[in-house]
This record gives structure tokens, sequence and C-alpha cells, in this order.
């Protein structure tokens, strides 16, 4: 099946990262979101982002121009998704909110569009059971920055079709992206690898074995990691690691997947990381 036309829910960072993308490979993207004015946000976060990779030479200036020319906004989700082939989720990971977006889209978009989730770890199978076509439900997990990072995790839901899969696999070919097939298990291989790190640099935190700079040295300059795990974490938002670390440890039972009680209590500070201009770091 080709994908010419798409739409993004939830106009955040990974949901703009992800409009880019599919418009710089030459589709129709529409990004959709209640609030117009993370739409707008939204919209001249691309447009910097497109300039930025003109201003190296990544791209040209039709390229960017082009792109930007393929992507609208919608705040109304029936509309937004009335005629595309895909629609990639990026909403907050939580799964109440989740569950009402897939039911929408399943009530809306037409009945060929495949249905995928940018979710880091919240379960496809689950997904897919919130609508009647959970054979085209499936995990298309991007990494931020999406413009940037080459790696697309494809999630299987238990009962996600061949053809679905191997549709959402050619298109992230398509992208530029490098796709990867990975079962339904919390956390998908990312997350299940990445948190635990960052929560296991926290405890070194909160235990007092280095400071925070000297444990981000430590990995980037003993493992060669382009960031910290704590400049990472606080780039990912506090808020997403703690909620990931509450997914692996309700969901897998293991006491090894405990969050760290300092990672909780930042969280209540609302210390979130960058978004919030204080997490390990601050920021102006
Ligand atoms: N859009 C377009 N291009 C961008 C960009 C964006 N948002 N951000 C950076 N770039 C480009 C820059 O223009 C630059 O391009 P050139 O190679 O053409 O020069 C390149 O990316 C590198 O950027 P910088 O030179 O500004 O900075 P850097 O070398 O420090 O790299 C980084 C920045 C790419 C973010 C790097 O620090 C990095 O890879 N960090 C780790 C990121 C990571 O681990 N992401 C995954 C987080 S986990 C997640 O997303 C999923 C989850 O489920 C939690």
């Amino acid at each position: 099946m080709s994908i010419d036309r798409i739409a993004v829910v939830g106009g955040g960072t990974m949901g703009n990262g992800i409009a880019h993308v599919f418009a710089l490979s030459g589709r129709e993207a529409t990004i959709v979101d209640l609030n117009q004015d993370v739409l707008d946000e939204s919209l001249s976060t691309i447009e910097a982002n497109l300039t930025r990779q003109e201003k190296k030479d990544r791209i040209s200036t039709d390229e960017k121009d082009a792109a930007l020319d393929r992507i609208r906004t919608s705040t109304d989700i029936a509309d937004g998704v009335a005629e595309v082939d895909l629609v990639v989720e990026a909403v907050s990971e939580t799964m109440e909110v989740k569950a009402s977006v897939f039911q929408q889209l399943d009530e809306h978009a037409p009945d060929h569009a495949i249905l995928a989730s940018n979710t880091s770890s919240i379960s496809i199978t689950a997904l897919g059971a919130e609508t009647s076509r959970p054979q085209q439900v499936i995990g298309m997990h991007f990494f931020n920055p999406v413009p940037v990072m080459k790696l697309v995790e494809i999630v299987r839901g238990l009962v996600t079709s061949d053809d679905a899969y191997e549709t959402v696999e050619a298109l992230a070919e398509d992208l530029g992206k490098t796709p990867v097939e990975v079962e339904d298990y919390p956390g998908f291989v990312s997350n299940r690898i990445l948190m635990p790190m960052i929560n296991e640099a926290i405890f070194c935190v909160m235990e007092g074995v280095a400071s925070v700079e000297d444990i981000d040295t430590v990995m980037k300059l003993g493992m060669n990691h382009p960031m910290g795990p704590l400049t990472l974490a606080d780039f990912i938002g506090l808020d997403v690691c703690l909620n990931i670390m509450e997914v692996l440890h309700n969901e897998l039972g293991d006491d090894k997947y405990r969050p760290c009680p300092l990672l909780r209590r930042m969280v209540i500070a609302g210390k979130l990381g960058r978004k919030t201009g204080a997490g390990f770091y601050d920021y102006d």
C-alpha cells in the first residue's frame, strides 16, 4: 500500500519532528492538536529545523519550501485524519489519553488507514484493542531529535498483520531511517535498556558517588555516548523517564526497575529538565 498522506496527532517535540521528516520525504502531512498555540509553535519549530538543515547544506531552499508547503494543521481530529493513509499518534504518554485518541482515529480515519503510535512504552496490543482494526495498529517509535536520529523501532502488537508491518518497514526506509522489528514488550528494546541506565545514574547522584557533571563525563568520555545520562534525562524529560520506569516496574514486576526516589522527588518538584528550565542542570 502506498502512503502518500499522513496525519500526526500531537504537536509537541516528537510530533513536529515526525511531521518534518514525512513532509521532507514528499508526503502531505497534517498535524492535529487541540491547542492552536501548540500548532503554531510546532510550525515555527519545523521551519527553524528545516532552516538549520538548509544552512548546513543538507537540503536545498526549494526542498525546505516544498516541505513547508506540504504541512497543514488542524484542531479537529475528524477533519485532520479524514483522507489519510497513515496516522502517527504522538500525544502524551498516558493510556487514558492514547486510548481515547485511538477510539477517535478508528472512527474518523479511512478503513484502509494504518494507525501507528510513537509510544515509548505503552502496549501496542492494548492500543489496538481500542479499535475495530487491531491488525492495522502498530508502533512506530522515533527518537529525538527526529530529523537527526536514524532509528525507528517498529513494534508489532499481538495481532498486527504482516501487511501493516511490511508497509511501515518500507515507509521507514523511505524516510531514510533504519527500522528495527520489535515485539510488544514493556519499553520495547530502546527504553528497556536506556531507562535503567539513566535511573542508575540518578542513584549515583542520590548516593553521592560522583557529581552530576562527573557522572556525565564518565559516560561521554569512557563510553563515547554523545550526551551523558543526566543531560539525556533532562533532554527527554524527567517525567517521561519516571513514567517509563514505572511501566517497566509494574509490567515486568522486577525490583531492578524500581524508579530512583530522587527521580520521583524531582518530578514532584516540577524539575522536569530542559522543558521547565531546570532538571539536573539549569537552562536559561
Ligand atoms: N532538527 C534538524 N537537525 C538537527 C536538530 C533538529 N532538531 N538537532 C540537531 N540537528 C543537527 C545539527 O544541525 C547538526 O547537523 P550537521 O551534522 O549537519 O552539522 C547535527 O544535528 C548535530 O547537532 P549539533 O552540532 O547541534 O550538536 P551535537 O553534535 O551536540 O548533536 C544531538 C546533538 C544530535 C542531539 C546529540 O547530542 C545526540 O545524538 N544526543 C543523544 C540524543 C538521544 O539519545 N536521543 C534519543 C533520546 S530517547 C528518545 O527520543 C525516545 C524515548 O523513547 C525516550
